[in-house]
């Protein structure tokens, strides 16, 4: 996959002198004593990062740990002490304010976690505002505004203020004005912090319905682990300024890189990360038909048939006789553990898994499901 944004060693110390600091930081000087002692503030701390085209990218860390700092970086609102950081293969360090202005327009939008909307505005004139910056003419900007109003749910509410709107619509309409801008690359900070915790889950199946769509590249900030699980391709973690890890929440949990990168997912319900494909085994009722062969019309014990290519046909059970693919429950591999426990607790025999050309990869017996949730994070 391509990369869209490139991160390449980046500091960021805010006060003092950076390039002593960085110095004396690259010799192990303890970052807390250089701020006691020279006002120094290391936000970033060589930090290398390639985020890929069409990912959402969670950057994740307690509040302090830089991500905000890190966001800014990316949209060239504050510029890097050391290091670079490229758009699209394109170096923001050697471009002038008026091109970053122009990356910045034209590459990427912001949703704010204060949705930063006007009061006096309409919902419809707040989500035409980027596209009236960029100096689009009245009718096209209101037009694209409509629609990207209508594909976040508030097609009936053009006419009405803000302050008449919740805290999750007017989200909505942030949203809606960085979407009527149709950027290739969206950042959001905090975005769905503000929100009540149901209203936030609508918000994030919202973004994962619009990434469905149309692939735009999200980098995503939060300081909540469920949050970056449930929506990150991939997660960046954060802590005092480092990257601790960037993985998928999968390898965070069962590759953690170090004692800190274990500790953010101590307390985490497994389930929610763990996926089907770690907990499906092998099942010696497999049964590979070939090609032409006729179709067991029943069997004492299930099976699970497949053709030679190990796509998976459909079972054969005692009772019920053969079943084809389609009429049968499956798993599809990535599927979360959460997200499978009531499917294979309604099964009466172990769930087929499969990869993404319907190969057989394994089964999943509730039992299994069960073992894989419990004596995890130790
Ligand atoms: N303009 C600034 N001047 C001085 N220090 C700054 C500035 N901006 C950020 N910092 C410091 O850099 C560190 C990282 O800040 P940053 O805002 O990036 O953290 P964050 O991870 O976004 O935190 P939060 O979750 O609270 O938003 C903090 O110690 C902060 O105080
Ligand atoms: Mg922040």
């Amino acid at each position: 996959m391509k990369s869209e944004i490139s991160i390449h060693s980046v500091w960021k110390i805010f006060g003092g002198s950076p390039s002593d600091v960085i110095h004396q930081l690259r010799k192990g000087a303890d970052p807390e004593q250089l701020h006691q002692q020279l006002g120094a503030r290391a936000a970033l701390q060589d930090v290398c990062l390639d985020i890929r085209e069409g990912e959402i990218f969670v950057v994740m860390g307690l509040s302090g740990s830089g991500k905000s700092t890190l966001l800014r970086l990316l949209n060239g609102l504050i510029r890097p002490s050391a290091g670079d950081v490229f758009v699209q293969g394109r170096s923001l360090a050697g471009l002038t304010p008026s091109e970053l202005a122009e990356v910045r327009r034209r590459q990427m939008a912001m949703v704010f976690q204060s949705f930063a909307l006007f009061p006096h505005r309409s919902v419809l004139d707040n989500a035409a505002f980027g596209l009236e910056v960029a100096g689009v003419p009245r009718r096209v900007r209101q037009s694209r505004a409509i629609e990207a109003l209508e594909r976040v749910g508030l097609g009936q509410e053009l006419r009405k203020r803000p302050a008449q709107l919740s805290g999750g619509m007017q989200q909505r309409v942030g949203l809606a004005r960085a979407l009527a801008l149709d950027p290739p690359i969206l950042l959001m900070d905090e975005a769905f912090s503000a929100l009540d915790p149901l209203i936030r889950v609508d918000m994030q199946n919202l973004l994962l319905d619009l990434q469905a769509e149309q692939r735009r590249t999200v980098v995503f900030i939060t300081h909540d682990l469920d949050e970056a699980i449930r929506i990150g391709d991939r997660i960046a973690l954060m802590q005092g300024g480092r990257l601790l890890q960037c993985d998928t929440a999968q390898t965070l949990l069962h590759q953690p890189a170090s004692e800190e990168v274990r500790r953010f997912f101590r307390d985490v319900d497994v389930a929610s990360v763990q996926t089907v494909d770690r907990v499906a085994t092998p099942t010696n009722r497999e049964l590979v038909l070939e090609h032409g062969a006729p179709r067991p019309e029943r069997s004492q014990n299930t099976l699970y048939v497949v053709n030679s290519e190990r796509r998976f046909l459909g079972i054969v059970t005692a009772q019920k006789g053969w079943l084809d693919a389609s009429e049968t429950t499956v798993l599809q591999s990535g599927t979360r553990v959460k997200d499978a426990i009531q499917s294979v607790a309604l099964c009466s025999d172990p769930v087929p898994v499969l990869d993404s050309e319907q190969r057989l990869i394994g089964v999943i017996s509730a039992q299994q499901l069960l073992r894989s949730m419990e004596g995890f994070g130790s």
